[in-house]
């Protein structure tokens, strides 16, 4: 079950550039900074409200995220949806015939299991389903 949007996904060839950019011109502080090697990315996280901005850099040209920047430069990377079962969202997707990137749920940060969607499956929208860690 869809619960909430859980983080917009940007990716920037400047981090602390754009951390500092968020901090100044939204007044918000950064909550959150970690780098996940399977994803190539390190990720600087601001909560808004319940959900978050996540500014993502690349590890190295040769990632996802680094493939991204060189084609079409820093934007909108993929867009998180919080839900309470990412194995059961899987299954239903599969079952849908939506295509996947992941055949099955991986670690994200925060502790959170995560599984991205092949945006052929949402209209080019690159989808990461995210569950929150057990309390
Ligand atoms: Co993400």
């Amino acid at each position: 079950m869809l619960e909430n949007l859980d983080h917009v996904g940007i990716a920037t060839g400047d981090l602390d550039g754009a951390v500092e950019h968020y901090r100044r011109a939204f007044g918000i502080e950064p909550t959150h900074r970690e780098t996940i090697e399977d994803q190539g990315v390190e990720e600087v996280l601001f909560q808004v409200g319940t959900s978050f901005i996540q500014l993502l850099r690349a590890l190295g040209p040769d990632t996802p995220v680094g493939r991204f920047l060189a084609r079409r430069g820093g934007g909108v990377h993929h867009v998180g949806y919080r839900v309470d079962d990412v194995a059961a969202t899987l299954a239903r997707f599969e079952a849908m015939g939506i295509p996947m990137v992941d055949r099955s749920p991986r670690r994200g940060s925060r502790g959170t299991t995560v599984a991205f969607v092949h945006p052929k499956g949402f209209g080019g929208v690159l989808v990461e389903l995210v569950e929150e860690p057990a309390p």
